[in-house]
């Protein structure tokens, strides 16, 4: 299988030395992309600023910063994929503009207008066809009817939910407590896991997903 994860936060700039961004710190993403690795897949990881080390043994690295730099790297490569997993935790906002030098105290505005950011998934459901698409949901409540909202409104294969404000679940630790959320199936909760336990049985599902697909279209 040829899969495509991104992973990570976003930072949208202010000034060069400021920005808007989140918790995410890849660790996720990246134990998806290892997991694919490890199962024998080609993997291409799209990064967002973080600290850890990516895995070894990947078919492609991309680095990037903000969600429109996720969104033009993710665009680059959807077409080489058969699945793609977004454990990226996108900005949905940016400032309307970025000050090219240090925004000085005094000189610093009292509100900052956000615009919206593109939604990648949505950007590239147009050149789905066949692959797999897969969300997360970073939800604080109602975190199965929420993903099933997510899923429909994205128009992805599957969505894995996870409750950020569970003890030892989302951002920063390593572990997950996820449910799965598909179209044609009731809402599959896991107890809490390794992230790395997690992603294995994620590739795996996403690899029965692409099989299932590959084989109706066929038929
Ligand atoms: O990186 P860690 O510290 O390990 O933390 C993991 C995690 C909590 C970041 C991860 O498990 C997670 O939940 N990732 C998704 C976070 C998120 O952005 O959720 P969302 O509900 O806002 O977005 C839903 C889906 O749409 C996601 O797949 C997201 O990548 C995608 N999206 C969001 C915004 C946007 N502008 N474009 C998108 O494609």
């Amino acid at each position: 299988m040829k899969l495509l994860v991104s992973a990570g936060p976003t930072r949208e700039f202010l000034d060069p030395v400021r920005f808007l961004s989140n918790r995410s710190t890849g660790r996720m993403g990246y134990a998806v992309a290892e997991a694919g690795v490890a199962a024998g897949d080609e993997v291409a990881l799209v990064s967002g600023p973080v600290e850890i080390a990516p895995p070894a043994g990947l078919a492609a690295l991309d680095r990037v910063v903000s969600a429109r730099d996720m969104l033009a790297a993710l665009e680059k490569r959807v077409e080489w994929c058969d699945a793609l997993v977004m454990t990226a935790a996108v900005a949905d906002f940016r400032p309307e503009s970025a000050a090219a030098d240090k925004i000085r105290k005094g000189e610093m505005p009292e509100t900052i207008r956000l615009v919206r950011n593109p939604d990648i998934l949505k950007t590239l459901a147009p050149r789905k066809g066949r692959r797999v698409f897969v969300g997360f949901a970073a939800e604080t409540r109602d975190a199965a009817a929420s993903a099933a909202r997510k899923l429909a409104a994205k128009g992805l294969d599957l969505v894995v939910a996870n409750d950020v404000t569970a003890p030892g679940a989302g951002f920063g630790v390593d572990t997950n407590v996820v449910t799965l959320v598909s179209p044609d199936a009731p809402p599959e909760s896991f107890p809490i896991a390794t992230k790395r336990d997690i992603a294995a049985m994620l590739v795996e599902r996403v690899r029965k997903l692409l099989l299932r697909q590959t084989e109706s279209s066929l038929a």
